[in-house]
């Protein structure tokens, strides 16, 4: 019966010729849509930038998902140290930035016997499929992505090519592993769209079917996007202290944040809608309390009496409750230099084989013989 079942899923694999294009029996090269067919666990890939301290937005809307995903999948997760060269960090800043997201990924709980945990930096061959994805990304494009426009509005005297060619970095850090499901925040749905659009390409170019679609993933219904306390946008490392929630957080300055967060002076009126900022406040609880103390400040800015005072002293409260075992473990975890040394060694390790083996088989397809 095994046989059988063995035979007509070869049969059916030979008669797929768009998945196995090079050679039949070279599995590696098995369309990821099939891998259910054969055993093999699916793709997940993420990065985050060593930009500064993870902060609640970094938690729910990437590394809640890489925890369970490392269950469930053959995982990536990497510090995206070439992506931060835009700003242009001292080497000091850099390295010191950089070792606290691993302190921050393993604190938080990331296993390095579950996942892959690297530096991208570790992997030069992000830098060599850069390089191939470079000569098939175009200008037009490339300037019409909504972050591209920010960075250049915000930092009009450092608009470099790495921030241009930044969805293409972001591609080839994905497509090195040919992954499938990318978890991140709302913020980088179009990063998505253009992976998409260079893996197809280079699909097309070589008439070869190598790279997956990769999709931006997340448990919940919809991408996530946690918005700052000052009331403009989304929670961001850069985005300045007082709109900014840290994973280690002090209780004393996590209270006198909340309790400074923009609000506004009460509904006008009972089932008057709630501004902006306060809806963002509410977003906030929704992350962190339970789910009776939501609705008793639902309701009451529903009947007109909310008393914000109250309303920020509950949620200051909930959120301490939320970061404190964060903020041990992230302390602990930081002072424990030696194992941060062996997990990122380990972890490069791991991620050199799949990184190695992709570009080789890039390096064919573009008709590059690898000697
Ligand atoms: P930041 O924007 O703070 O510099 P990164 O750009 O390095 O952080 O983002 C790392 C991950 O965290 C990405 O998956 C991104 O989508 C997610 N993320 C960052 N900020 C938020 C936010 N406010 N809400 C949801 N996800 C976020
Ligand atoms: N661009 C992402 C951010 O700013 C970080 C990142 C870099 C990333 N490479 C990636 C995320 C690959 C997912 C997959 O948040």
């Amino acid at each position: 019966m095994a046989l059988h079942k063995n035979t007509s899923l070869i049969r059916f694999l030979l008669s797929e010729k768009r998945i196995i294009r090079l050679n039949p029996f070279r599995f590696h090269q098995i369309q990821p849509r099939f891998c259910k067919f054969v055993n093999m666990k699916e793709v997940v890939v993420s990065g985050i930038r060593p930009t500064g301290k993870l902060h609640l937005g970094n938690y729910f809307g990437a590394l809640k998902n890489f925890l369970r995903l490392q269950q469930q999948f053959d995982s990536y997760f990497f510090i995206a140290d070439y992506h931060s060269l835009t700003t242009h960090p001292t080497p000091g800043d850099l390295s010191a930035s950089v070792k606290r997201v691993l302190a921050e990924y393993i604190a938080l709980g990331l296993d390095p016997e579950q996942c892959t945990i690297y530096f991208q930096s570790d992997l030069p061959e992000t830098a060599e499929l850069y390089l191939f994805l470079n000569m098939n990304a175009y200008l037009g494009e490339l300037e019409r992505v909504t972050s591209f426009k920010e960075k250049a509005r915000t930092q009009p005297n450092n608009i470099n090519a790495g921030l241009l060619t930044y969805p293409v970095l972001m591609a080839a850090d994905i497509l090195l592993h040919r992954g499938i499901k990318v978890p991140v925040g709302k913020d980088q749905e179009q990063h998505l769209e253009m992976a998409r659009t260079f893996a197809n390409r280079f699909n097309r170019l070589y008439n070869n079917e190598y790279f997956p679609e990769p999709q931006a993933f997340s448990f919940e219904q919809n991408l996530v996007k946690v918005p700052g306390l000052t009331g403009t946008g989304k929670m961001s490392k850069s985005a300045g202290e007082a709109d900014t929630i840290y994973l280690d957080e002090e209780a004393s300055v996590l209270n006198k944040k909340i309790m400074r967060a923009v609000s506004d002076s009460g509904p006008s009126e009972p089932g008057a809608p709630k501004s902006v900022p306060v809806q963002n406040l509410f977003d906030l609880m929704g992350l962190v309390s339970a789910t009776d103390t939501i609705q008793f400040f639902e309701d009451s800015h529903k009947a007109g009496n909310i008393r914000y005072g109250d309303f920020k002293k509950q949620l200051a409260a909930d959120m301490e409750i939320f970061i404190a075992p964060l903020r041990d473990k992230i302390q602990t975890t930081l002072g424990d230099e030696k194992r941060l040394n062996e997990i990122a060694k380990f972890g490069a390790e791991k991620a050199r084989a799949s990184a190695q083996k992709t570009i080789r088989e890039v390096r064919e397809i573009i008709g590059f013989s690898n000697r």
